[in-house]
């Protein structure tokens, strides 16, 4: 609702920097926390220049207590989405701890002083990693969530499982203002704002497939390897769901809005129901740039899997939502952040 203030953790990153303009595109007032570990402040100031609107951005970490209660003393804030993480999943393999602290105990942190302060409506950044294998490749919330293969997938279901208790704590003491907790499991969300001034920046080289494809598109990279050749799908390579990332940030304020009406914990899976493969993805962008992609097909990488899709109906029937954009709007608005901006923010 107008006027109301949303706490962005993480606000300053790819998701969040996209969140931050369809909240002040719907009049919200922002208040943004992020270490800038992974993220440069610059986004929010292109936020500021795409909306013509101002937020209000504190440099600060979610583990740091004393700094989220002088938020939530200075301001009376509605919501939080909780975007601030860490998301790197080989690196988490060989940092399990820094992961489990920074997800798991940020989230800890967070939601003791939202209690504290009585702010007990949160929307969290889940991801359908949490489904880890299931014998299926359409996902649909119903299925377990206990088979993350990494620590920062385990602590996305760890986090998922701690919101959980939360509500249910609620639940059994009948309290009169109840936690109401709506986790959003992404599929793969990619793509940038149509003005081309926020995208994905990623550090280094990229480990996702279309931050990389984005940079042999543009030059910086020379070929992209392709992960495996003889998977059963419909040319060998891996299918995935990608999401525009404003169609998902879209989602976001649609979970915004069911807020205040629901009780307890709600899962939603944010992903379009339809999967493209590698090969698919690869003519898209030569299709679109007119950029040619050198690419080799190599082992598979470790970890992943064949196919995997979304089943996006329960968020189509409780929060009326679903994705708008097509695959080349994907590719296209990321073409045009990505060529507009070589170097990222930098
Ligand atoms: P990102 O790294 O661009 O954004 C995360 C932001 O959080 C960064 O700006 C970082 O500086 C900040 N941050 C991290 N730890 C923090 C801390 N302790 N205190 C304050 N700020 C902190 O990542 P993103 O792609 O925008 O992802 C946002 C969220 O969505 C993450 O929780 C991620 O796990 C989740 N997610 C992302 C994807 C994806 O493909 N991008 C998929 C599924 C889930
Ligand atoms: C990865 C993570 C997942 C995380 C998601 C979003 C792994 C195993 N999974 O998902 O937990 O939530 O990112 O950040 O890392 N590919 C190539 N060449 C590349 C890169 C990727 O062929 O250089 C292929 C992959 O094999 C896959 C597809 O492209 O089939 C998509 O890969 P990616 O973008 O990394 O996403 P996911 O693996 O789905």
């Amino acid at each position: 609702m107008s006027g109301q203030k949303i706490l962005v953790t993480g606000g300053a990153g790819y998701i969040g920097s996209h969140a931050c303009v369809e909240l002040l595109q719907e009049n919200y007032d922002v208040i943004v926390i992020d270490n800038l570990s992974n993220s440069k402040s610059e986004s929010l100031t292109r936020v500021e220049k795409i909306t013509a609107k101002s937020l209000t951005f504190i440099q600060a970490d979610i583990r740091d207590k004393q700094a989220l209660s002088d938020i939530f003393t200075t301001h009376d804030i509605y919501a939080v989405m909780h975007f601030a993480g860490l998301k790197a999943v080989g690196e988490s393999c060989l940092q399990p701890i820094r992961y489990y602290q920074n997800n798991v105990y940020g989230t800890l942190v967070l939601t003791e002083v939202m209690e504290e302060f009585g702010v007990k409506k949160i929307i969290f950044s889940s991801s359908a990693t949490v489904y880890g294998e299931p014998d299926t490749v359409k996902y649909s919330e119903d299925l377990p969530v206990y088979g993350a293969t990494n620590p920062y997938g385990k602590s996305k279901a760890m986090i998922e499982e701690i919101l959980k208790d939360l509500a249910q704590a609620d639940t059994l003491s009948n309290a009169s203002n109840p936690w109401e907790i709506i986790l959003l499991r992404y599929f793969n969300p990619i793509g940038a704002h149509i003005s081309g001034l926020i995208g994905e920046d990623p550090n280094g080289i990229p480990n996702n497939l279309i931050p990389y494809v984005s940079q042999v598109a543009v030059g910086k990279l020379e070929q992209l390897s392709v992960f495996g050749g003889d998977y059963p799908t419909i040319d060998g390579t891996g299918v995935r769901d990608y999401i525009h990332v404003v169609d998902l940030v879209k989602g976001h304020l649609r979970a915004l809005d069911s807020l205040g009406s629901i009780s307890g914990c709600k899962a939603y899976n944010l992903g379009a129901g339809k999967g493209y493969s590698v090969l698919e993805i690869i003519a898209a962008f030569e299709r679109i740039t007119g950029q040619t992609i050198p690419y080799e097909i190599v082992d598979r990488r470790t970890g992943d899997i064949a196919e995997n899709y979304a089943d996006p109906s329960l968020a189509l029937r409780e929060l009326s939502w679903q994705t708008e954009k097509k695959l080349d709007d994907m590719v296209a608005d990321t073409w045009r952040w990505q060529s507009q901006n070589p170097n990222g923010y930098e």
